[in-house]
């Protein structure tokens, strides 16, 4: 096969960011996707409808000229969130989702949860009227070795949250752990996962072995190899439950070669050569699209994208090595190996 036409896709989880960033960052995206849930991790954070409202219009005049891209909008939950603020936001179709970051998990996380019983209220709302969690699992706990944050989350927060509150939908974002693989499948209706393109590539090695490589390091962190390839497994069996989200996170280049280097790969400009490229490895080409652009509509229930992309495999395929911005460089991910595939203009 050396063409393949997929529906538009969509990120389910995105960093846009904003000012200069966001307006350098934003067309490496609405190239190939039609819609991208926007993380709320702003400093300050996105957290009422009226920042949600704010920011959203802020990414509609940074959108490129003629380009049809929808933000789907999310606000950041902290312990201070208004059920009725949040649910006037969902009611006239606002935000699309709301996003838990543990306090202290990941970068502009401190305003996130740190007493889970101070959410409880609007979590049951977001049960009643079906609005999903998009969460980062991992607990914050420095006893908890950083390999092991995702799994241990699973068990102390995540699956007691859902069993607390029956009809909860929730997003576990960026899944790294075959773990979260398997609590996804078993988990019925209300729980999906995105998968990012890095960690469908990289493995911790990537990161540390024979150098350390910052423009590897993202959280969640990178696992060891069985759990990549439990991940590839996931994404390429066509299970409903998996999608994609890119976590593309632009950090400059400055912000992330020091000595306490930030987190965040930043993988918009080549995230679909790299699927392409990985799907067809596992001889799964035909399910590429269910991943990109049909699983995830269907669980967030919206329609799926009406045009199309078409990718087409030829010659190696470059992309630059990284996109100049304001601030300084963004290091676009390395995928480490030649790709073939380009979407077509
Ligand atoms: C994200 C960022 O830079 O905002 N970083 C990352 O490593 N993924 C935050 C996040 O999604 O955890
Ligand atoms: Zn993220």
């Amino acid at each position: 096969m050396d063409r393949l036409t997929l529906r538009r896709p969509d990120d389910w989880h995105l960093h846009l960011r904003d000012g200069a960033m966001m307006r350098a960052v934003l067309p490496e995206t609405t190239r190939h996707f039609a819609r991208a849930i926007v993380m709320p991790n702003l400093v300050p954070p996105v957290v009422t409808g009226r920042d949600a409202a704010e920011y959203r219009d802020r990414i509609l005049s940074a959108k490129p000229k003629g380009s049809k891209f929808r933000p789907l909008m999310t606000l950041y939950l902290t312990e201070e969130t208004e059920v009725r603020d949040l649910r006037a936001a969902a009611d006239i179709g606002l935000i699309t989702a709301v996003k838990l970051y543990p306090a202290g998990a990941t970068t502009n996380s401190a305003s996130g949860v740190r007493d889970f019983t101070k959410v409880r209220r609007v979590l049951e709302n977001m049960a009643q009227i079906g609005l999903p969690l998009c969460v980062h699992g991992e607990v914050t706990d420095p006893e908890i070795d950083i390999f092991d944050r995702e799994a241990a989350f699973i068990e102390r927060v995540l699956d007691p949250i859902r069993r607390d509150i029956p009809g909860l939908r929730v997003i576990m974002e960026h899944v790294t752990t075959s773990d979260a693989v398997d609590y996804v499948r078993s988990g019925g209706d209300d729980i999906a996962a995105t998968i990012t393109t890095h960690h469908l590539v990289i493995n911790r090695n990537h990161i540390l072995a024979g150098g350390i490589r910052p423009h590897y390091y993202c959280l969640p962190v990178a696992k060891r190899e069985s759990h990549r390839r439990a991940l590839v497994q996931a994404a390429t069996s066509g299970d409903a439950s998996f999608f994609l989200g890119t976590d593309s996170a632009p950090h400059t280049d400055a912000a992330k070669l020091q000595a306490c280097g930030c987190a965040g790969c930043f993988t918009a400009t080549n995230t679909l050569s790299i699927l392409a490229e990985v799907f067809e490895a596992a001889g799964a080409l035909d399910r590429l699209e269910a991943f990109t652009s049909l699983n995830g509509p269907a669980f967030y229930r919206l329609p799926v994208n009406d045009g199309t992309i078409t990718l087409e495999r030829g010659d190696s395929v470059t992309y630059p090595a990284a996109i100049d911005t304001e601030d300084g460089p963004v290091t676009v991910f390395d995928p480490g190996m030649p790709l073939h595939w380009r979407v077509r203009d």
